[in-house]
């Protein structure tokens, strides 16, 4: 998507401080449309292009939220003739506000517009087009009035170039709009006018009394930033906390005059239900997070003690399998420790990849030396997913380094020091683990796209035995994982021989939802 910036700068000779000044007056032009209840433009004139007739380019739009619009569809990015926008055009080469009338395509009628030059230091670089319904022109009632009245000293502050601010905070979505509650204070910071939303607000802060012809203090509010704004000519925005339930954001905006400011627009709205929401959603976060932590702790406490265990057995079998039983638990951990870093349902699998070749890596009990290498990765992944696809790959990492190249020390006795004295012994009997003799060379490859999720490990190793057929081994670990995979992911795995000797295991899981 184009932003209005980069639209601009394709099609005029705006210097970038320019641009600038315009980003920021439609970072906070919210208000100039609710204060005069108008669908506000801004367009800025195209750069001259010889024999042709010059154009205008629309930058930017808004619409008042607090009456219908009269701009239904979105003008952003259309160029006009200068002819025909003649009142806009005419604002911006004379630097003035230029009132009118034009026929409104779509009514059928007359509407009046009013064309704002936008100036910048000595220069007008864009106009804003004021489109509104008749029906708003006279002020009905006295918030109207006021409205208008600080719509009007705004629009001076623009033709004078002090609006928008030099550093205007750019607004969010929270920025309180005219709707939320405004009040107008003098250069003092006394109060010459709320509107009924903000007369609530004060309410909800248990200010009861009139708020006209006090200051915000002598109410009881805190709120410094009335004062700030005066003092600094700057906007300030601030969250008075009343009470230890409510809060309010509070937008000062300076009215200014020659440099000063004599009076503010305050704009004020009860967020106090979006802030218990965050704190709600950050202490969940917290919880989660601190759950997922607890997890790993249990699993490690697990882990050592089923190998404190395999360490007082005798059995040489009984070791091995409560070793085993040890890793496994391990794998899982590995997930929950990533989870307690980062608590969302999605897990960037890379992290568990890396810890789990790091656990197979120090699992090679023998002499000999195997590289496992990591190539693609698979995205961030779900929890659910993580897990079970966690402990697949650790037993299939586990499997590669612990029989692709079993047997190796046979012919080796001295290990597989770089001259180990067998320069290519890799026959048929694996007598040394890869071709290149000494080092055994594990492969990951991950991949994920549309078609779903890819793993693939291959080892150059010795290869499985002819008759092996993942579908009917009933060896424990294979059984897990063919459990994992098939049963719980919904996907497929196949092993056969890679290219090349060793052997190669492929896991498909379908795309997403996972
Ligand atoms: N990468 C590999 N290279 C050679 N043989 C393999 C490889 N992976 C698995 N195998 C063979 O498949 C058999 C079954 O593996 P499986 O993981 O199910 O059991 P295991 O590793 O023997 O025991 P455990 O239950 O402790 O994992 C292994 O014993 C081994 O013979
Ligand atoms: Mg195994």
């Amino acid at each position: 998507m184009t932003t209005p910036a980069e639209l601009a700068l394709s099609h005029t000779d705006l210097t970038p401080p320019e641009l600038a000044h315009l980003q920021r007056l439609l970072g906070s032009w919210s208000v100039l449309a609710d204060l005069s209840f108008s669908d506000l433009l801004l367009v800025v004139p195209t750069s001259a292009v010889a024999g042709e007739e010059p154009e205008l380019i629309v930058m930017g739009q808004i619409r008042p939220n607090n009456r219908p619009t009269m701009l239904e569809q979105d003008l952003v990015g259309q160029t006009v003739l200068r002819g025909t926008w003649s009142l806009a055009a005419a604002a911006l080469e004379r630097g003035e506000v230029v009132n009118g009338e034009v026929r409104h395509p779509l009514i059928g009628e007359s509407v009046p517009v009013e064309n704002i030059p936008v100036r910048f230091g000595e220069r007008v670089v864009a106009a804003m087009v004021r489109v509104y319904s008749r029906a708003v022109a006279t002020p009905h009632s006295m918030y109207e009035k006021k409205y208008f009245a600080v719509f009007g000293r705004l629009v001076k502050m623009i033709t004078e170039a002090e609006f928008p601010f030099a550093q205007e905070e750019v607004g969010t979505e929270e920025t309180p709009r005219v709707g939320d509650g405004f009040v107008l204070v003098d250069g003092k910071g006394r109060i010459e006018f709320a509107s009924p939303n903000a007369i609530n607000a004060f309410h909800r802060m248990g200010v009861y009394s009139t708020p006209e012809g006090h200051k915000f203090t002598q109410l009881g509010v805190e709120a410094s930033a009335v004062q700030w704004a005066l003092a600094t000519c700057h906007p300030v925005v601030e969250e008075v906390e009343r009470r230890p339930d409510v809060i309010v954001l509070v937008q000062c905006i300076p009215l200014l005059e020659d440099h000063v400011a004599n009076g503010a627009v305050i704009l004020m709205r009860d967020v106090t239900d979006v802030r218990r929401l965050d704190r709600l959603l950050l202490s969940k976060d917290a919880a989660i997070r601190e759950v997922h932590h607890r997890v790993k702790n249990n699993l490690q406490t697990i882990s050592s003690l089923l190998s404190l265990q395999a360490r007082r057995l005798s059995s040489d079998d009984g070791k091995a399998a409560l070793y085993e039983a040890e890793r496994r638990v391990r794998s899982i951990a590995v997930v929950h420790e990533i989870l307690s870093r980062d608590p969302s349902d999605q897990v960037p699998f890379d992290d568990i990849v890396g810890s789990l070749v790091r656990m197979a890596e120090d699992s090679v009990v023998s002499s000999h030396t195997v590289e496992i290498t990591v190539e693609g990765d698979l995205g961030e992944v779900t929890a659910d997913t993580a897990t079970p696809l966690a402990v697949a790959l650790a037993e299939i990492l586990q499997n590669a380094v612990e029989h692709a190249f079993a047997g190796a020390d046979a012919g080796t006795p001295d290990g597989n020091a770089p001259d180990g004295g067998t320069p290519d012994g890799a026959g048929p009997d694996g007598a040394t683990p890869g071709p290149d003799g000494g080092v055994g060379h594990v492969r990951v490859v991950l991949a994920h796209g549309s078609q779903g999720l890819g793993v693939t490990v291959s080892d150059d190793g010795k290869g499985l035995e002819p008759d092996f057929d993942i579908e009917r081994t009933t060896s424990l670990g294979l059984s897990i994982v063919r459990d994992l995979v098939v049963s719980q992911l919904g996907g497929s795995i196949t092993m056969g021989a890679a290219t090349g000797g060793g052997t190669l295991v492929e896991i498909r899981l379908p795309p997403p939802p996972y």
